[in-house]
């Protein structure tokens, strides 16, 4: 197996021989220094609260190459982006994509890039971890919203746990830092929070709790799924001791530590506590849409600026302009009044959250 064969950076050269470009900054002032870019949408697993169990994928030729996800990435991080993410739909079914992360990793030599990530739902991870670690990835978020098979299959209809749970067990060997990702379903899993906790600081991994989002339409009324985790908080300190910690990702998480386990615990908190105010990031799908929110429709077009010219030049300009239109905030709502109808359109896996 080899590694660290980088993808030839097409735009790269002409880049570096211009002045280094201004950062990206909106008109709230928030800086952009967090790119999530989604190499796929499509998934091997349909998680009821992400797809519906039919879903349209885009068709394979609208893909950017890896290449140009590479040069796309190359010109963020010569703006300013410090870290990335890579997500899907599921990233590791994409194919080839290691050559993505061996490709990328030149910019954390050249500590251009502060962070190179991803998030993944752990099915292919037994056979990644150790390429993913030796390309620099030293931190990985994974989803697991239950410790038990048969709820896990129901979650994610076609999920198996036992690979889920060798994909955790080979990042932790790989030396990789877990984050589990654990979305808060009402009546599903509500019970297991605690047990999860105990779990994940049990080895040595960090938590994050998340509130469901409507994005995209799904069988279930959304207020079925919702549980708001100011409750969850609630009831946990009266079980634990919860420490609030400075602790930050650059994500949306705030964390606390837990005395009694001695793990920390974080909430993604979209319903109940937005913290758009303090948004530093932007996400590219794998056509090379520009969402600059994840709860809104408004997006750029960069495929066509960057394959009109083998410079960046005419991408920049694309950068600048949707920058400069970033709204403030999403506006998600979740009440019976508005029963199934979504947000926004495009389902979590468009974007990867
Ligand atoms: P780290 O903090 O680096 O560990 O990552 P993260 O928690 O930001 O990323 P992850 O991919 O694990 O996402 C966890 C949850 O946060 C997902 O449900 C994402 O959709 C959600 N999330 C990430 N960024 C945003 C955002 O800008 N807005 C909202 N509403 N949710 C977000
Ligand atoms: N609301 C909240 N979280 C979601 N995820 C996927 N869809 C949704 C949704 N509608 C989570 C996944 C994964 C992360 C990227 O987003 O479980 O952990
Ligand atoms: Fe796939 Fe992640 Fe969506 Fe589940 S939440 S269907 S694992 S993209």
């Amino acid at each position: 197996m080899s590694i660290n064969v980088p993808v030839p950076p097409e735009g790269g050269a002409a880049l570096a021989a211009e002045p280094a470009p201004s950062p990206l900054t909106d008109r709230f002032g928030r800086v952009i220094s967090y790119l999530r870019l989604s190499v796929t949408d499509r998934c091997d697993m349909r998680c009821v609260y992400c797809m519906s169990e039919n879903m349209n994928f885009l068709p394979k030729r609208d893909l950017l190459t890896l290449e140009e996800l590479d040069r796309l990435c190359t010109a963020f991080i010569s703006r300013g982006i410090k870290k990335l993410r890579i997500t899907g739909g599921e990233p590791l079914v994409r194919r080839d994509i290691m050559r993505l992360f061996e490709g990328l990793s030149r910019h954390l030599k050249t500590a251009a890039l502060a962070e190179l990530t991803l998030t993944t739902n752990g099915s292919q991870l037994a056979r990644y971890a150790k390429r993913l670690a030796a390309a620099g990835v030293r931190r990985i978020n994974i989803s697991l919203d239950t410790l038990d098979p048969e709820k896990y299959r129901a979650i994610t209809r076609t999920g198996n746990h036992a690979s889920t749970l060798e994909g955790i067990d080979a990042a932790q060997e790989a030396g990789l830092a877990v984050k589990l990702n654990m979305v808060a379903l009402k009546r599903l899993n509500e019970d297991e929070i605690v047990p999860m906790i105990e779990w994940a600081h049990g080895r040595g991994a960090d938590l994050s709790l998340i509130e469901v989002m409507p994005l995209g339409a799904i069988e279930t009324a959304r207020a079925d799924q919702y549980v708001p985790l100011s409750a969850i908080k609630a009831r946990l300190s009266e079980r634990f001791t919860l420490r609030e910690v400075d602790y930050r990702t650059g994500g949306p998480a705030r964390y606390v530590r837990i005395e009694e386990t001695g793990g920390r615990l974080g909430f993604i908190t979209p319903l109940t506590h937005n913290f758009c105010e303090s948004c530093n990031r932007v996400r590219v799908t794998c056509t090379g849409k520009l969402y600059m929110c994840l709860g809104q429709e408004d997006c750029a077009d960069l495929r066509a600026p960057l394959r009109a010219s083998p410079t960046d030049e005419l991408l920049h300009q694309a950068l600048d302009a949707a920058i400069a239109r970033k709204p403030k905030g999403h506006d998600f709502v979740i009440d019976r009044a508005k029963g199934n109808r979504p947000a926004v359109s495009r389902h979590m896996s468009v974007t990867g959250g």
